[in-house]
């Protein structure tokens, strides 16, 4: 089956008894047992639930693997991971450029019950080998990753993380299944924010998991029931919905961000497109071998100062100001004032986080405008430093 028949067929069956095309929501907490003990597969919602088991079969089809969990949020995922895999003692090897709050759950929750996170370079030759050790259990990466879109050699860095007998679990959440296949480059988990692109709508907030063998599935499946985190029916019904356009939704935001980077490229207000897609980024070829396309997420260091990029970020006509990504409406952020505003300024600088580094999520509206947008504000920029006045104020 193909990618975008796997997202409208993959475990969606019409509704038996009636023929629904769309299943219903199965809004149940419980379920009528035939005998004590014998049931038709579900008991309890927290346990099992057919909406959700719908949306499970899915995302496993879309990763290419059996076995997937879904959280109530992409850092319930992470925290059923790191549960089941980082006891007191053990080790967890990350890169500089992870995502925030993955760093924030590691060392204010993880590390204080006694695990040792390791912040490495990736980057560098070497770092991650000289990292490693007998107590490391996990390696967790990201790639592209946040904001500056880095690309990592997902095949090697999985070859030497089980050299060293542990795990490696990849969030797969901005390159998306669509374009990155991490379990055939050797990972052993992966992550997802569903909260983005799968869901695809900016109206869910929901996590998954996802393994290739039972027995590295089966710690976190239990941890779903017994930490309980799950995600409603209703949120699970919406991402299916959301999964019927995902392969259209996603192709376009890709054409979109190929759209955008180009026309930011050279342009003499910006310093730096970070964009894998380019042929110029650091990490395209590696992007080529490892991806079938390079996602919907463009970032750009403005050749201005501070107030310049609030003022632009502000006044955009399509991209709204907020955090998050991988909806259809189009997103703009300033990192070193949102997202990553937690980080401390000299840390943003070792971590090459610009304190005038724009992200965008591009959309799905049409590439002309978004490009205007964007144009537009340049222009804004470029005018009031001719007549030497203000930008207009952030709103
Ligand atoms: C790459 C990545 N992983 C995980 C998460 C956490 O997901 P959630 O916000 O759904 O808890 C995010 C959220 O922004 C993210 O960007």
């Amino acid at each position: 089956m193909e990618f975008a028949t796997k997202t409208i067929h993959a475990g969606q069956p019409s509704e038996p008894e009636t023929g629904a095309l769309i299943a219903p929501i199965f809004q149940t907490s419980t379920y009528e047992q035939e005998a004590p003990g014998v049931n038709r597969g579900f008991d309890y919602s927290r346990t099992n639930n057919p909406t959700r088991a719908r949306l499970e079969t899915v995302l496993a089809a879309l990763e290419g693997v059996d076995y997937c969990a879904t959280f109530g949020s992409g850092l319930a995922a992470e925290n059923a991971i790191l549960q089941a895999y980082l006891k007191p003692g053990d080790e967890i090897v990350i890169p500089l450029d992870v995502y925030g709050g993955t760093y924030r759950i590691l060392n204010k929750v993880f590390q204080p019950l006694g695990a040792i996170v390791k912040q490495i370079d990736l980057g560098t030759p070497g770092a991650l080998e000289a990292s490693l050790s007998p107590k490391t259990k996990l390696v967790w990466i990201e790639s592209p990753t946040n904001p500056r879109l880095l690309v990592y050699d997902i095949a090697a860095i999985a070859a030497a993380t089980h050299a060293a007998g542990a795990l490696l679990v990849v969030d797969n959440t901005f390159a998306t299944p669509l374009f990155q296949q991490p379990f055939e480059l050797g990972a052993d988990l992966v992550v997802h924010s569903v909260t983005k692109y799968l869901a695809g709508h900016s109206d869910v907030i929901q996590g998954a998991v996802l393994a290739r063998e039972q027995a590295v599935f089966e710690p976190v499946k239990f941890l779903q029931n017994a930490t309980g985190a799950v995600p409603s029916a209703f949120d699970c019904w919406l991402t299916l919905r959301g999964l019927q356009t995902f392969e259209l939704r996603v192709q376009r935001h890709a054409e979109n961000a190929d759209a955008i980077a180009n026309a930011l490229n050279g342009h003499p207000l910006v310093k730096t497109v970070y964009f894998p897609g380019l042929a110029s980024h650091p990490g395209h070829e590696i992007a080529r071998r490892q991806m079938t396309g390079f996602g919907g997420m463009v970032s750009f260091e403005l050749k201005g100062t501070v107030d310049e990029v609030v003022s632009f970020v502000s006044n955009r006509r399509y991209f709204a100001l907020g955090e998050s990504l991988g909806g259809v409406k189009a997103l703009i952020c300033h990192p070193a004032r949102m997202t990553h505003a937690s980080i401390p300024a000299d840390e943003r600088a070792k971590l090459g986080l610009s304190d005038t580094l724009i992200r965008l999520s591009t959309g799905c509206e049409h590439r002309r405008d978004l490009v205007a947008d964007l144009l537009e504000g340049l222009a804004v920029i470029e005018q009031a430093r001719a007549l030497n006045v203000a930008v207009p104020a952030g709103v």
